[in-house]
């Protein structure tokens, strides 16, 4: 069981960098919207200051580098070089899911090497919807938390991707149940996330009400773990097909985009104090600064991206990656007249004609 979820994890990595992974047709739909221009900014752009928080700790701009990988031997390396980034921007990292941690022992190492090199950023461990159905042991919540001396866990809701992935778990019933008890029960926050298909306001409103304290939208528009998940079942099983075609590119391309996804719990959020309370994560085809300047107009705490600093990781670019993306943030604040991240969350966006 262990060793098949050690290539799995090195094929998702292979097949992000590699493969046909994007939607066709879908866009994450920030593109629909621009800033109102300020022609009398009245700042300095030397006086901008990123810095904001998250969960109530003071971050150095409003980045998350999501939730990729562990649990085999190269995951190590990458996941020390996304701390080593995270640590330089004070930027909080996720890491993957730690289920093969769970299940053997021999690669926690891969996990507890991001705290070694990344000892002040927030650092969240990571599990699926189908572990946590099924009752996590305390003594599972402690390896998780211990390994990585989390700030909080996230759990992520991943069902199209396990429908497409061939091992896949489809069975999702009593996973909200498991949740409330899971938040109830646990001395850290509890994030929930998707993979990129999207979170509903209806699903937020059920997740804040089981005690969830964040939610990362992980909206449609960048990479599709359905299609992941169907190169790797055409590797396994050739071309067998298990939808009809018509519908099968429908699927493929399934879910919330992710500005989308922020506009309604945005709408949510107007509901009540604790629904206000709660932190938005906007992710799923972050690609820029303008794209994080945008998700927090539009009501997130801060973005998040996972695929394209996986490639930049990879092209050997990720520090100049970030440093670029948080430039571009700047011009959006200068150009806006925000010379905080405060001030930019009221900044006016609007839709394009
Ligand atoms: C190689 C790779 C592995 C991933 N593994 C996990 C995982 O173990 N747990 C998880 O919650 N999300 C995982 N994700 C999903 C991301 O955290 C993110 O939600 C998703 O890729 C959408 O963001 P993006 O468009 O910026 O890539 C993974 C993403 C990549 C690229």
């Amino acid at each position: 069981m262990s060793e098949r979820t050690t290539e799995r994890k090195q094929d998702h990595v292979e097949i992000c960098l590699h493969g046909d992974v994007v939607f066709n047709g879908k866009t994450t739909g920030f593109e629909q919207f621009v800033f109102a221009h300020d022609a009398l900014p009245e700042l300095s752009f030397s006086d901008i200051d990123l810095s904001t928080t998250f969960l109530g700790k003071a971050i150095g701009a409003p980045l998350m580098i999501s939730s990729m990988t562990g649990g085999y031997s190269e995951a190590a390396t990458l996941n020390q070089r996304l701390a080593e980034a995270a640590e330089r921007f004070g930027i909080p990292l996720g890491v993957g899911s730690m289920r093969q941690a769970l299940e053997n022992s021999s690669y926690r190492e891969s996990f507890a090497v991001v705290r070694k090199y990344a000892p002040t950023i927030q650092i969240f461990a990571n599990i699926g919807a189908p572990e946590v159905a099924k009752g996590l042991k305390k003594s599972d919540i402690n390896t998780m938390l211990e390994l990585l001396q989390a700030d909080g866990l996230i759990v992520h809701l991943n069902a199209a991707q396990e429908l497409f992935q061939p091992e896949g778990n489809t069975d999702f019933r009593h996973v909200l149940d498991q949740l409330a008890i899971l938040t109830a029960n646990i001395p850290v926050p509890v994030i929930v996330k998707e993979v990129g298909c999207g979170i509903s306001a209806s699903v937020a409103r059920r997740l804040i009400e089981a005690g969830v304290k964040a939610i990362d939208v992980a909206g449609a528009g960048g990479i599709s773990w359905q299609k992941v998940e169907e190169i790797r079942y055409t590797r396994q099983f050739g071309q067998e097909r298990r939808f009809s075609l018509p519908a099968l590119d429908e699927l493929l391309n399934w879910g919330i985009p992710t500005a989308q996804c922020l506009l309604d719990i945005r709408a949510l959020k107007k509901e009540s104090p604790a629904f206000n309370a709660i932190e938005i994560i906007a992710s799923g085809g972050i690609q820029c600064g303008t794209d994080i300047a945008k998700s927090l107009a539009l009501g997130a705490q801060l973005a998040a991206s996972a695929r394209s600093l996986l490639k930049a990781l990879h092209d050997s670019t990720l520090e100049e990656t970030i440093t670029s993306w948080l430039n571009d943030l700047r011009a959006v604040m200068f150009l806006t007249g925000a010379a905080t991240i405060a001030e930019l969350r009221h900044k006016t966006l609007i839709t394009k004609p």
